[in-house]
């Protein structure tokens, strides 16, 4: 089954790094050849709590690199 995951690019998000979100899941589908779709969004409400990430409907927020990682590798098992 895919995995969704939705990565807050809005202001707060971007200037808290969500770029690294967005590399680390590429590097992460790169290595093992996941079925992963990660979209770029706008605002997940979460702000305050940037960088925000939307993994299907589920929001986490400050979502850092290995945190991400490690909540995919859940998904996935
Ligand atoms: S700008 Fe990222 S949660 Fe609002």
């Amino acid at each position: 089954m895919g995995i969704k995951i939705k990565i807050c690019i809005g202001t707060p998000c971007h200037l808290m790094g969500s770029q690294n979100l967005i590399e680390a899941v590429q590097e992460f589908n790169k290595k093992i050849e996941t079925d992963i779709e990660v979209e770029a969004v706008n605002c997940l409400d979460k702000c305050k709590g940037a960088p925000a990430v939307k993994i299907d409907d589920e929001v986490y927020a400050p979502a850092r690199p290995k945190d991400l990682i490690d909540l995919i590798k859940e998904q996935l098992r």
